[in-house]
């Protein structure tokens, strides 16, 4: 599907499939007059007869012969209310619309850019959001799926027209972005969906191989395997790789162009399966648990579209990759492990073990010497029951970080909201034995792990986004997440870097 736009008044003869968006209650406009006026006025009656009233993601749609040989498609999109159009109205649409378009078999399509008429947002942000709506709209992970002909179908243009010739150059670059962060969310998303017996420790090393080997030199990597993290004393996330019988590694990317401004580093948490450990899950609770690496796919994400953003900050991406198995040797309730930083950590629940590892990828990421950080992790059930499957937890030790990050969420489309570092919980995680354990009882367990977390960044500004509950989608969250990983994380970060 080949994105591309055109100014107005040229005809193009091969499209079968028309669409124009409206907003709700103020359905004619120049656009769908036209198509009205192609149609015979037919589009009017049909409208009137379904009660289309440009409700947001209302359609109606009509089949037509324009000429003797040529079908047409012709499709209303409706945005809601002028007043309350935002970039994810045009994402939804734009997906919605897609999926029709597909089902149509169209081939070529003409349309406007949705809900520009608004004034709400810029002609590049519509265009972004189109191209992100398109393209995660029309996501399925079906490589495991035998026969899945009919869903391969994949219009050849979306042709986008603009009123001035002056706006394609604001509008491909639109465009071209939106392709980009989508790219990027779906790297992560494949990453996600990918059963864990193919997406162990070292098969999330090849891909960061993958991502250093495309960039053209601007990424480079550093691993260290089992022994190296020993010299470093990196107990953590050996305590929580002893009982798997695949290689704990720690990653770290560095994405440096020549002038960088500022540093930043993100972590993501990185448990290619979480079984629990000893302290095992039901098996209800497992059943999703290959998406606990959910946040090192979104940093890889970010990183496999960084060569072609052109940033002026440098990013260092880091994560602990292991996996969380019970068996004979693994670690057990009441063990001690000691951080890279000389913290120790009584571990009362092998469950818990995303903060462990965590522990060990942030305080490596502090040596970095970064400006700014932020981790991205599946971290705990907790956070689900607190804000439900479709919001992230976010926590923060600085306030304007916290505001450019939901600010950032706001424009990606991805729902956050911040829980408080309630310093008084701290006690929670006191140990009798050790400088801190890994549990603090039954309430507030989103805040306590972030609080326990927050004993690893020192004074560096840091965010933590909690995404176990909008990592995956167990049923449709909207039009362009469908069942199965989100990507979560992705744009907004994206978002982030873009703006700093
Ligand atoms: N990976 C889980 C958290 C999780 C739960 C992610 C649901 C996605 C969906 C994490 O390692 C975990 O098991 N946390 C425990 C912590 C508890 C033992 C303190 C939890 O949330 O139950
Ligand atoms: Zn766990
Ligand atoms: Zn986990």
């Amino acid at each position: 599907m080949k994105l591309q736009i055109q100014k107005r008044n040229r005809q193009i003869t091969n499209a079968d499939v028309f669409i124009a968006s409206c907003f709700e209650d103020e359905i004619f406009s120049h656009e769908t007059t036209y198509l009205n006026e192609m149609t015979g006025g037919l589009l009017a009656k049909l409208v009137k007869k379904e009660n289309f009233t440009g409700k947001a993601d209302q359609t109606v749609s009509l089949f037509f012969q324009k000429s003797l040989k040529q079908h047409v498609r012709i499709l209303l999109v409706g945005l809601g209310k002028q007043e309350e159009v935002q970039e994810e109205s045009v994402r939804q649409v734009a997906a919605t619309a897609v999926q029709m378009v597909r089902s149509w078999q169209g081939k070529h399509v003409v349309s406007d850019f949705f809900g520009m008429r608004s004034k709400k947002f810029t002609l590049d942000a519509c265009a972004k959001a189109m191209a992100e709506g398109l393209w995660l709209g029309t996501y399925d992970f079906a490589k495991y799926k035998s026969s899945l002909k009919e869903k391969k179908f994949f219009p050849e243009t979306w042709t986008f027209m603009t009123e001035h010739k002056t706006d394609i150059k604001l509008a491909s670059k639109g465009l071209s972005l939106g392709e980009m962060y989508a790219d990027a969310t779906i790297f992560a998303r494949n990453l996600v969906n990918e059963p864990a017996q193919h997406m162990r420790p070292a098969d999330l090393v090849a891909v960061t191989k993958a991502i250093v080997a495309a960039s053209s030199k601007t990424i480079s990597m550093r691993v260290f395997n089992r022994a190296q993290l020993e010299k470093k004393g990196a107990g953590g996330i050996l305590g929580v790789a002893r009982g798997s019988d695949h290689e704990p590694f720690l990653v770290h990317l560095v994405y440096k162009p020549l002038h960088a401004k500022k540093r930043m580093v993100l972590v993501g948490k990185a448990v290619t399966f979480d079984s629990g450990g000893i302290s095992l899950k039901p098996s209800d609770a497992m059943t999703t648990m290959k998406i606990d690496m959910a946040g090192a796919a979104a940093v890889l994400g970010v990183f496999s579209v960084l060569p072609d953003l052109e940033l002026n900050v440098e990013i260092h991406g880091i994560f602990a990759a292991c996996e969380n198995m019970p068996s004979g040797k693994a670690i057990v309730p009441g063990d001690i492990v000691r951080i890279m930083n000389g913290k120790t950590v009584e571990v009362l629940n092998t469950d818990a073990e995303g903060r462990v590892t965590l522990a060990d990828a942030l305080t490596y990421a502090l040596q970095q010497k970064p400006d700014v950080m932020i981790d991205l992790a599946t971290l705990t059930g907790a956070c689900v029951v607190a804000l439900g499957e479709e919001v992230a937890g976010m926590m923060s030790n600085d306030r304007t970080l916290c505001d450019e990050l939901k600010k950032a969420a706001d424009r990606a489309g991805e729902r956050v909201w911040e829980l408080p570092l309630e310093p008084g919980y701290k006690k929670l995680l006191h140990s009798e034995v050790a400088d801190l354990k890994n549990i603090a009882g039954r309430y507030g367990g989103a805040v306590t792990a972030g609080l326990f977390l927050q004993e690893f960044v020192e004074e560096v500004p840091w965010a933590h986004l909690d995404i176990a509950g909008p990592a995956f989608a167990e049923k449709p969250l909207n039009s362009y997440t469908k069942y199965g990983a989100s990507g979560f994380g992705t744009r907004t970060i994206l978002e982030y870097i873009r703006s700093m």
